[in-house]
């Protein structure tokens, strides 16, 4: 029998690149996918979700992982299956980043955070860290109904490289960063060692520093003249908390640019075998920074 999935956010960056994947190689899948355009339906179509959820037993959440109405509708739909259901949910690991504590803005903070060891610790994040409003609905129906429902929250750190799906195919840092660059220069805050994990579409688990990633951008840019010095800015928390406002998500800039979100998969390779294989955010950076140029253009 095929398994049914339903699938949100088809059109994104990492929804996308997953429907792409499901299509190509998961031949024995049976897919629906919600999309503002085709089907019409947004995050508050509870209606269409549930009606969706209801004919899935795989659910596959992307998008916007901090929508509680529609992770209640998803939930309560696979709830009303006669037989066990599946939902994976993209969450990210800005639960875990230190935007909130002055101390570490622009400064490396010591913490790396495991998904074994530390995985009691991010279950009981405080309520005002980001992502933590809809994990802690997802934790609850768990809790509740583990024998019906078997949910997986995903929380990748920061990607880079390209995305291969119908819709968007940039990550947000690098367009968002070049966007900024508007100050003058690749910049940074305080000492700019404040690091953040990061990790490839296709898979690579790395770390880097603002600092670096500054260094790196500046040297790229130059090179193609879309900046005339390579030398970097140190730039004020005042004015990273002024960056990205468009992306509704609280002080973005200061936590995009400014804090630590430092993370080890331990869990992936534990349980699944996986092995990183994709190239470097170094060896990748040029053309994602181009890729995110040409999409200013447009
Ligand atoms: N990119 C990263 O580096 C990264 C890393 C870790 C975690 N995350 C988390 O993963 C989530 C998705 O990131 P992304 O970069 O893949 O997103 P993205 O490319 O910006 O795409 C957002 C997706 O959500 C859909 N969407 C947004 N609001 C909607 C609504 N009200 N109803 C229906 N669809 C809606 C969009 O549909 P339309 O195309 O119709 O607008 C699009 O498919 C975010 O919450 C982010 O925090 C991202």
């Amino acid at each position: 029998m095929y398994s049914r999935i339903f699938l949100t956010g088809g059109t994104s960056y990492i929804g996308g690149t997953i429907l792409d994947t499901l299509i190509t190689k998961c031949h024995e899948y049976d897919i629906t996918v919600l999309l503002r355009n085709i089907v019409k339906g947004d995050y508050d179509s509870f209606d269409i979700i549930s009606e969706a959820a209801s004919q899935a037993n795989v659910v596959v959440h992307n998008g916007n992982s901090d929508h509680e109405g529609s992770i209640k509708a998803l939930i309560a739909s696979l709830l009303r299956r006669s037989s066990p259901s599946f939902l994976v949910h993209l969450g990210g690991t800005k639960i875990i980043a230190d935007w909130r504590d002055p101390t570490c803005i622009g400064k490396l903070n010591p913490k790396v955070w495991s998904d074994v060891s530390d995985i009691e610790a991010i279950n009981s994040l405080p309520d005002n860290a980001l992502h933590r409003n809809v994990d802690k609905i997802i934790q609850a129906a768990a809790a509740a109904h583990g024998d019906r429902l078997n949910p997986a929250i995903v929380c990748p750190p920061d990607i880079y490289g390209s995305g291969w799906g119908l819709g968007r195919t940039q990550s947000i840092y690098m367009p968002e960063f070049l966007n900024e660059i508007k100050v003058g220069a690749p910049f940074y805050v305080v000492e700019g060692t404040n690091t953040r994990s990061w990790v490839h579409t296709e898979d690579l688990m790395t770390e880097a520093s603002q600092l670096d990633i500054a260094k790196a951008a500046g040297k790229i840019l130059k090179k193609h003249g879309l900046i005339q010095q390579e030398e970097l800015k140190q730039v004020s928390i005042d004015q990273v908390d002024t960056m990205i406002k468009s992306r509704h998500y609280p002080s973005i800039g200061r936590h995009m640019f400014a804090a630590n979100s430092r993370s080890k998969a331990e869990r992936a390779p534990k349980l699944l075998g996986y092995e990183p294989k994709a190239p470097s955010i170094w060896e990748t950076m040029e053309a994602d920074l181009l890729a995110g140029n040409a999409s200013k253009a447009m």
